[in-house]
């Protein structure tokens, strides 16, 4: 299938709360250790959003900074894309939010929920969106405040999971080799919700009076089952798009995959046949923040110099839904 007129990636950007929170931190808080965390999942601390800043709040800072690489002014974005399962409420959008934070008054701004997966469908729709001339620019952001959505009596999730956000601008690429987004791939398999919910506080289970001490708007994961699903459909959809944008797997200068457990990341890289030193990694600062891990991820690649330009990046996720999706970038 034809991926249309060429999109780039134009800037990109991350937010990252102050307070960080340390393995040490959540030996005091439950039955835990350093070493069951960092051996299970290789993540050492994360960041936890102070109690006044929402998930709006991190995605416009994110946002901004992309923005700001990208050459163009607030005034000027057309569509903002937010992927997020934490949104600040439920309705309008945190992506409306984000438009007055940002002053961007001429963008048409709306969420997604895709969960981890959420930044690369955001991608997949820009830019198809952009491709079809309806757009000419878009910023899409991965933001999440997962602290509010956490049970911090659950060893099994609170270790996991952290706060952040991430973003990138999107436009049509005036030339070859300008961060063409070559190809995309995205996947769904609505069999397994199960797996990995949030289950009350939507419309099948509100909070009321007479549940609200079960914590039912706290994240709730079969861990051991998502990781092998992780690590199929990680490998299978990050094999599609290299395939479909030419490539093999020498022909690829980096892997940005979502953070989420350093076992399931090599477990990745070694069925790709790509070497560890070209995967990217940096979970061990911020643990999973779900929508906004890749797009961080990505945005320090590109910050630290990881990735040069005219290079191959593959970024690939997984997620909640079950959810998965893949994109080739020639940087
Ligand atoms: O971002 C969306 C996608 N999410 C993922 O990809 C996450 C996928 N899953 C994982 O990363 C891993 O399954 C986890 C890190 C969540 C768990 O690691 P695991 O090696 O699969 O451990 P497990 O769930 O099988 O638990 C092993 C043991 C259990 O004890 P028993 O039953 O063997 O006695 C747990 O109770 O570890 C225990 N345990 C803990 N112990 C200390 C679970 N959490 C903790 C903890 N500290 N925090």
């Amino acid at each position: 299938m034809s991926e249309g007129i060429p999109v780039c990636i134009a800037g990109t950007g991350s937010y990252l709360p102050e307070k960080v929170m340390t393995n040490a931190d959540l030996e005091k808080i439950v039955d835990t250790s350093e070493e069951w965390i960092v051996t299970r999942t290789g993540i050492r601390e994360r960041r936890i959003a102070a109690e006044d800043e929402f998930t709006s709040h991190m995605a416009a800072k994110a946002g901004a900074k992309a923005l700001e690489q990208a050459g163009i002014e607030a005034a000027d974005i057309q569509l903002i894309i937010v992927a997020t399962i934490t949104p600040d409420t439920l309705t309008p959008a945190t992506a409306c939010y984000v438009q007055q934070h940002l002053g961007a008054q001429g963008a048409v701004a709306f969420d997604i929920s895709a969960a981890c997966s959420g930044f690369l469908y955001a991608m997949k729709i820009a830019k198809r969106l952009i491709s079809d001339g309806a757009f000419e620019n878009a910023l899409i952001i991965g933001a999440e405040k997962l602290s509010a959505f956490i049970n911090w009596e659950d060893r099994s999730t609170c270790v996991l999971f952290g706060d952040g956000a991430g973003a990138a601008v999107l436009r049509k690429a005036e030339k070859p080799g300008d961060g063409e987004i070559l190809a995309t791939e995205m996947g769904t398999d609505g069999r397994q919700t199960r797996l990995l919910n949030i289950p009350g506080g939507g419309s099948a289970c509100p909070i009321t009076i007479n549940n609200a001490d079960q914590r039912l708007a706290t994240l709730a994961m079969l861990g051991r089952e998502v990781f092998k699903h992780a690590v199929t459909r990680m490998k299978q959809s990050a094999e599609k798009v290299i395939e479909r944008a030419g490539l093999k797997a020498e022909d690829i200068a980096l892997v940005v995959p979502h953070q989420a457990n350093l076992r399931i990341i090599d477990a990745i890289a070694e069925r790709l046949d790509v070497p560890y030193d070209r995967v990217f990694t940096n979970l061990q600062k911020y643990g999973n923040t779900s929508a906004a891990a890749v797009a961080i991820a990505l945005d320090e690649a590109n910050r630290s110099g990881a990735i040069k330009k005219g290079e191959h990046v593959v970024l690939v996720v997984f997620g909640a839904g079950l959810t998965w999706a893949a994109g080739a970038i020639r940087w």
